[in-house]
């Protein structure tokens, strides 16, 4: 299908990292439509030219601020004002039907299904249910939405200084008016609502679908240990109440394709100095031999596996 496509979003290195995470996801997954992302020249080109192997379109975009910084303050997420970009997502006319989706979200089966939804169809937000919450939503691309989205913005501002308020404004009732656009809470089920209402989680998170890391501390501001596959904060970072579970799948993904198949060296740095990750560098093996000592973690740091020779691999991938 190529005229319907999900469609995300990245103002910076570490989002797009996030997105990557999330393209792999839909992949995975085996999903017949096309994958978008917009992106703000604050993207660097490195982490662009992986985003280009992983997405069908990468589009520049220029940024779009609330600059409203008063009602983010309500919320404390500062950073939030430049989520107005997502905007723009009305404008991608050469798809007919698009399923926007966070940069945070993380795809655990197929959700072509989404599809057969119409514009305008979100999940509640789990802190304010008869809002909902724009992480993942489906919309018809039209300039005349996008004008009149922006005229909107113009006059009555967003509640929050970001998108959410906004189309929560825009599409005011959403709450009442259509039950066939509420989309169930596993299509963005909130990876802290373990916490919010554990025994639902226990009755129902073995069927969500897509996973939403909202909030103020994401997946990538983990470390992570290859060897035990856990993901874990440091003592004195803010705490986010994500589920281990989900946060260690993020962190497989992102190991084991994205560090994998797009291992470039300015993303990497960029990776280590973001998020101090200890994730190996895998080199080529081709003895199975080696694979098995690396992959029980006795690397030759002096020799085969030392840092000269994988800067040299690096350096070759990219070159080609
Ligand atoms: N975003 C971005 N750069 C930023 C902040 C946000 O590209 O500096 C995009 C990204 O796609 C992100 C979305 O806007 O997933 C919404 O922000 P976030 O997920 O951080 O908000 P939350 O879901 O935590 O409220
Ligand atoms: C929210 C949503 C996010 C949105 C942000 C700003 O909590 O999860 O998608 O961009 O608020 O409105
Ligand atoms: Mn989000």
């Amino acid at each position: 299908v190529t005229d319907q496509a999900f469609v995300t979003l990245a103002t910076s290195d570490v989002y797009g990292l996030g997105a990557l995470v999330l393209g792999h996801s839909l992949r995975h997954h085996r999903t017949s439509r096309q994958l978008v992302i917009l992106i703000t020249p604050q993207v660097s080109s490195s982490i662009r030219t992986v985003l280009d192997n992983v997405f069908d379109e990468v589009i520049e975009v220029n940024g779009l601020d609330s600059g409203d910084t008063a009602h983010l303050a309500l919320m404390k997420r500062p950073d939030l004002g430049i989520t107005f970009t997502k905007l723009q997502c009305w404008t991608l006319i050469q798809y007919s039907k698009c399923v926007f989706l966070d940069a945070d979200t993380l795809v655990l089966c197929n959700v072509d299904e989404l599809f057969d939804r119409e514009e305008f169809s979100a999940a509640p937000d789990p802190g304010w249910p008869d809002c909902f919450n724009t992480g993942v939503f489906v919309f018809r691309p039209s300039l005349q939405t996008y004008g009149r989205l922006l005229q909107f913005a113009g006059v009555h501002g967003s509640f929050d200084g970001g998108d959410q308020g906004l189309l929560n404004s825009f599409f005011h009732n959403w709450a009442v008016k259509d039950i066939d656009k509420h989309l169930p809470f596993l299509y963005n089920l909130n990876t802290s609502s373990t916490y919010t209402y554990l025994p639902a989680f226990r009755q129902f998170g073995h069927e969500a679908k897509i996973v939403h890391f909202l909030g103020a501390v994401k997946p990538w501001s983990y470390k992570y240990n290859p060897q035990s596959r856990n993901a874990y904060q440091e003592l004195d970072s803010p705490t986010g109440h994500h589920d281990p579970q989900f946060v260690n799948l993020w962190w497989k993904v992102y190991s084991s394709c994205v560090v994998q198949n797009h291992i470039c060296s300015d993303s990497l740095n960029l990776v280590n100095s973001v998020s101090q990750l200890s994730i190996e560098i895998k080199t080529e093996l081709s003895d199975p031999e080696d694979r098995k000592r690396w992959e029980e973690g006795r690397m030759d740091y002096m020799g085969r596996d030392s840092f000269e020779n994988i800067k040299k691999k690096l350096d070759r991938f990219l070159e080609q």
